[in-house]
């Protein structure tokens, strides 16, 4: 049995196009995420059993992940089904990479790299209540651990779409999401102007953690679009400001 709290919001969906490979560091774990062409997304240990090559290197062939170096093929269940250098020959089942639970929520790419997901499909389950069709907008990468992060990412300001004040009439709170699997925060502007912006995030290694930020979908593509370049934008400048402390205080304020 896997717990909800096993799981790990990874990516973007958005980040992850179709036919892709992407690596992922967690604390204790070197994890490749790839994407069949049809969709499917699925979470390995981000190591060829040949010799030990990246399989984030690799490419989307046939539906089977590719490793760079010799070329094994690894089905969409990690066993190795193709070997290059000897076509006529099955492929040993001795030949499989260590897979994990991998799901999609929210327009997040989860996983699960817990001893007991390692080669299961563990379910999740559950609504994020109150922020319902979240849209992912970017990820950003920070030094710092990821709880302190999401604390000092509070005290940042952003205005609205579209609003053209000064923000001061505005009012900004910011709670836990606990209905969101995982760490997350949102931040609500009311006034003038209201909005929503959800985080959540992922610890890296070497103290850097990764942030996801995203806002709820208004249903109309042409403002969504709108909403992803300015919560993106505004992702940056979030990062850029965590990176340099005694500027934040500007990278923040609306008021300056
Ligand atoms: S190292 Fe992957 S096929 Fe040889």
């Amino acid at each position: 049995m896997t717990s909800q709290s096993n799981w790990i919001p990874v990516s973007g969906s958005g980040d992850l196009a179709a036919a892709s490979a992407r690596a992922v560091v967690l604390p204790d774990h070197d994890v490749v995420i790839w994407r069949t062409k049809t969709g499917a997304v699925h979470a390995w240990e981000n190591r060829c059993p040949h010799r030990g090559m990246r399989m984030s290197f690799g490419q989307v062939r046939d539906e089977k992940l590719v490793c760079r170096y010799h070329g094994w093929g690894f089905d969409e269940e990690g066993q190795c089904q193709n070997i290059p250098a000897s076509p006529n020959a099955a492929a040993p089942p001795t030949a499989c990479i260590k897979t994990w639970s991998c799901t999609e929520k929210d327009n997040l790419i989860w996983v699960d790299v817990s001893d007991e997901s390692a080669g299961e499909g563990s379910a999740m389950s559950g609504d994020s209540d109150g922020v319902s069709s979240l849209m992912f907008c970017k990820s950003v990468y920070t030094d710092g651990d990821l709880d302190k992060v999401l604390a000092l990412v509070g005290s940042a300001r952003f205005l609205p779409l579209g609003y053209d004040g000064d923000g001061r009439d505005l009012d900004w709170s910011m709670t836990d999401l606990p209905d969101l699997v995982g760490d997350a925060i949102q931040i609500l502007v009311s006034g003038a102007g209201s909005d929503q912006i959800v985080i959540t995030g992922h610890q890296a290694r070497d103290g850097r953690c990764g942030l996801h930020i995203m806002t709820p979908s208004t249903g109309d593509h042409d403002l969504d679009r709108q909403r992803r370049l300015h919560y993106s934008k505004w992702a940056k400048r979030l990062r850029w400001s965590l990176s340099n402390p005694d500027a934040a205080q500007d990278g923040f304020s609306v008021f300056s």
